[in-house]
């Protein structure tokens, strides 16, 4: 193990991810905050003829902003977890919709044939292919809403990032550049797409007063420009001047090192 100058060790990007509290790095804790159900909902124009599932609901918020400000005529919220599936029953019956419903169910498991739309914010790459298995199965323009990246294999239908629409029939993209690209909108990525890019997820998903947005977009662009240049749809082969001196203050000053990930 190298040690630098501020005497502590150096350690990869990876590693230091995984010191991480587990319900952090997996999303099991993250609750999104309800901007974010406002801008999903308008970006896929929810109304009063859709069925909502929110796959994995939490405390049942973005069931009640779909009814309450969006007129859905059904909204059905699922989670694994029995603590947050009554919190969300709470909020609901206080609200006394009457066409709403949570479950405390695995998703793996549950039915939702009748859904119009789908919100779907997982990253576990196990549970995304076993769901692809019934989303497929899904009634035509049934639409499945992701957040940072598409379902595996498909082009989105439309993308506000890093909110993600896929559509049933689902598009197969030709390879990952191909996905890639239509997710990030452009012919390549450079440290500016990456930067605003990241910046967009970050907000996404933090709450609006988080103290340490700057430093989970610099990891973010960091990443998206890595992976953009690992599948070869960076805009030059160099390392942006820009990347090199994030990845130097990241490494100076938290000794984390994220080099090493470039291919
Ligand atoms: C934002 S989702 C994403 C969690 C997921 N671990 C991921 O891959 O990012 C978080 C919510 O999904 C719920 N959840 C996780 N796995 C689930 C499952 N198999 N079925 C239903 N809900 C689940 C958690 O209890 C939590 O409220």
């Amino acid at each position: 193990m190298k040690i630098f100058g501020n005497n502590q060790p150096i350690i990869k990007l990876e590693d230091y991810l995984a010191s991480l509290p587990r319900g952090i790095i997996s999303g099991e804790d993250v609750q999104l905050p309800d901007h974010s159900f406002r801008e999903i909902f308008e970006f896929v124009n929810l109304g009063e003829n859709d069925i909502l599932y929110h796959l994995g609901c939490g405390n049942g918020k973005g069931i009640a902003i779909a009814l309450e400000e969006f007129g859905v005529k059904k909204a059905v919220g699922i989670d694994v977890d029995r603590k947050k599936i009554e919190e969300a029953r709470i909020l609901l019956r206080e609200k006394n919709f009457a066409n709403s419903q949570v479950l405390n169910e695995d998703i793996l498991y549950s039915h939702f044939n009748d859904a119009t739309v789908i919100l779907f914010w997982f990253t576990d790459t196990k549970i995304i292919e076993m769901m692809m298995e019934k989303f497929e199965k899904l009634e035509n323009g049934c639409k499945i809403i992701t957040i940072w990246g598409p379902l595996p294999g498909c082009l989105p239908e439309k993308v506000d990032f890093p909110y993600i629409i896929n559509q049933v029939p689902f598009k197969p993209a030709k390879d990952l550049q191909e996905q890639l690209l239509a997710v990030f909108g452009t012919k390549c990525i450079d440290f500016v797409n990456a930067w605003e890019y990241a910046e967009r997820y970050t907000k996404a998903i933090g709450a609006p007063d988080a103290g340490n947005d700057r430093f989970l977009t610099i990891i973010q662009s960091l990443v998206i420009w890595i992976n953009a240049k690992n599948l070869g749809v960076a805009c030059s082969d160099e390392i942006p001047p820009a990347i090199k001196n994030y990845m130097g203050i990241l490494r100076n000053f938290f000794n984390i090192e994220v080099e090493h990930l470039i291919k």
